[in-house]
C-alpha cells in the first residue's frame, strides 16, 4: 500500500465517521422533538409550555409552578414518574389523570427529565 492509498483510505474513514455523527445527531434531535411534542400535546394545557401552570385549565386543576426550585426539590423522579403514569389524586379527586395508556414508560421518563429542565 503506498502513501497516497492510505491517505485516501483515511479520508474515506473520516467521511464515514462524520456521516455516523450526523446520523446520531439527527436521531437525538428527533428524540428531543418527541418529548417536546409530548409535553405540548399532553401536559402543556395544564402545566403550560414553560411549566408555570398559569393556563386556564392549570388554574382550575391547581397546577403548581414547576420552575420553582423548592417544588422540584420536593419531588423525586420516581414519584413524578408514578404520578404521570398512574395519575395523581388529591383528597380522593383526580387532579391528573393517568397517562399509562397514552405514553410508554420511556416517554414518561423523558417527560420527567423534561420537567427537571424547567427549573429556573
Ligand atoms: C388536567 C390537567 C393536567 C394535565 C393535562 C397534566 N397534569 Fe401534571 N399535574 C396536574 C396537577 C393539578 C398536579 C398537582 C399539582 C402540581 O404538582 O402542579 C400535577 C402534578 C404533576 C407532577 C408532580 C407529581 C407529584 O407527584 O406531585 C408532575 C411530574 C406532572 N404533573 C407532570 C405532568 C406531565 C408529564 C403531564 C403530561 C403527560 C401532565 N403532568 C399533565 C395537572 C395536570
Amino acid at each position: 500500500m503506498n502513501l497516497q492509498d492510505s491517505s485516501r483510505r483515511n479520508a474515506i474513514a473520516r467521511s464515514l465517521l462524520s456521516g455516523v455523527a450526523a446520523v446520531s445527531l439527527l436521531a437525538s434531535s428527533a428524540m428531543a422533538a418527541d418529548v417536546a411534542e409530548n409535553w405540548a400535546k399532553n401536559c402543556a394545557s395544564c402545566h403550560g409550555k414553560d411549566g408555570r401552570g398559569q393556563t386556564k385549565a392549570g388554574k382550575m386543576a391547581g397546577t403548581k409552578d414547576m420552575t420553582d426550585a423548592a417544588y422540584q426539590a420536593g419531588l423525586k423522579d420516581e414519584k413524578m414518574f408514578a404520578s404521570v403514569k398512574d395519575g395523581l389524586k388529591d383528597k380522593g379527586k383526580d387532579v391528573m389523570k393517568p397517562f399509562a395508556a397514552k405514553l410508554t414508560d420511556d416517554e414518561i421518563k423523558a417527560l420527567v427529565a423534561h420537567v427537571r429542565t424547567l427549573k429556573k
